[in-house]
């Protein structure tokens, strides 16, 4: 039996080296990732800029502590703000704890403005992680009953709903902030309506609320543009990202402009590892590597390579009920069920992953070549077609 506590249904695989698009096992076997670890290595496994930066770190610092100047922290800061016009950084070590910050901002600026019981606005079908704070503003029950009594504070409406908003706006003088995905990822590759995000933010602009991004899974360049705001053209006060940022170390950022900075201060918040030298050494590597060759722009290309291969093979357009995404932020809502794609796809040396129910997630990586990602495509076809079969 295993010592490990069993919180993860795991396939029956171990990968033992990764190369560019590709997982090796322990016998040598290549899978073909289009997962990148749930939007984590969007340049790929074993980047050499992100490895040769790891590795240099690791020979002279990995970690001093927050109580002292860490200069590769510094170093990413300004980078970050220059690539996205935000003015100030918390670093973290997970997605999660992003979002924690994010939280703590909000309430801060209510506080400030002498609100005592701040309520943050939150959509139906978030994710935004298994803290206690994360996972009060997630919106799934399924993963919150057990461990109720949730934080209180969130108000949540429905996804788009703009009509609640400007209710909730004549209604509510305690609401500090509306914190969201604007690409919702665990609940099956959601993009929000542009419509309704522009209404959010002029409510936001109104009201003095934060317009605060979780852009854990759609940033570090998966969505065509470093973090999607920028090829939506909306600009959040608060943005919390990770996954991508380290390419798999654990780092996360939580991101703020204009109101929403210089709300925290010297005591209000901290972690021990957050922001230490190697992470942030990693990062920088991955940023660079991301800005330098403007590598998001391959997103929309690889995207459209797997839907060139996913057309040609799928032998009826009727098993397919809806495709959605930005980037390489893929749904396909399959007409037939999905419980054994991921095993079936594995079957094949393709990593996918369903979300949402029902909805195969591909999240495949930046410097996936579009031959590959043809094979993506024709593969998840063919298996469609198999089950149609049945
Ligand atoms: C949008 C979003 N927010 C937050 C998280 C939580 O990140 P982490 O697992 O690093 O805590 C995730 C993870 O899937 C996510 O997709």
């Amino acid at each position: 039996m295993s010592a490990i506590m069993p919180t993860y249904g795991r396939l029956p695989v171990t990968f033992a080296a990764g190369e560019g698009a590709y997982l090796i096992d322990h016998k040598g076997q290549r899978f073909l990732d289009a997962l990148s670890g749930i939007a984590v290595t969007n340049l790929g496994h074993s980047h050499p800029n992100v490895t040769r930066a790891i590795k240099e770190q690791a020979e002279t610092l990995l970690h001093t502590s927050n109580l002292y100047g860490i200069a590769q922290q510094e170093r990413l800061a300004t980078e970050l703000c220059q690539l996205t016009g935000m003015e100030q950084v918390f670093f973290c070590n997970s997605g999660a704890e992003a979002n924690e910050t994010a939280i703590k901002v909000a309430r801060r600026h209510g506080k400030n403005k002498g609100i005592t019981d701040p309520k943050i606005v939150v959509l139906e079908g978030a994710f935004h992680g298994r803290t206690m704070g994360a996972l009060s503003a997630t919106g799934n029950k399924a993963i919150q009953d057990a461990f109720k009594p949730l934080l209180p504070g969130f108000i949540r409406i429905a996804r788009n709903d703009a009509a609640s908003l400007e209710e909730l706006a004549n209604k509510h003088d305690d609401i500090v902030a509306i914190h969201l995905e604007p690409v919702q990822g665990e609940s099956g590759i959601h993009p929000l309506e542009l419509q309704f995000l522009q209404r959010a933010k002029a409510l936001c602009d109104q009201h003095d609320w934060l317009l605060s991004f979780d852009e854990v899974q759609s940033g570090n360049g998966r969505c065509g543009s470093l973090y999607v705001f920028q090829r939506l053209g909306v600009t959040p006060d608060v943005l919390a990202t990770a996954k991508g940022l380290g390419n798999g170390l654990p780092i996360g950022a939580c991101m703020t402009r204009g109101r929403a900075s210089r709300l925290l201060i010297a005591g209000d918040h901290g972690t021990t590892y957050g922001g230490n030298p190697i992470c942030c050494a990693a990062a920088s590597a991955v940023i660079n590597t991301l800005s330098g060759d403007q590598l998001w722009d391959r997103a929309d290309r690889i995207r459209d390579a797997v839907f060139e291969g996913f057309d040609a093979e799928l032998s009826d357009p009727e098993l397919v009920r809806d495709r959605r995404g930005i980037g390489l932020m893929i749904g396909i809502e399959p007409n037939v069920p999905s419980e054994n794609l991921v095993r079936m796809a594995l079957d094949r040396r393709l990593l996918i992953n369903v979300a949402g129910g029902n909805t195969i997630r591909l999240l495949p990586p930046l410097v996936m070549s579009e031959t590959d990602a043809k094979v993506v495509g024709e593969t998840l076809a063919d298996m469609l077609n198999t089950l149609k079969d049945v």
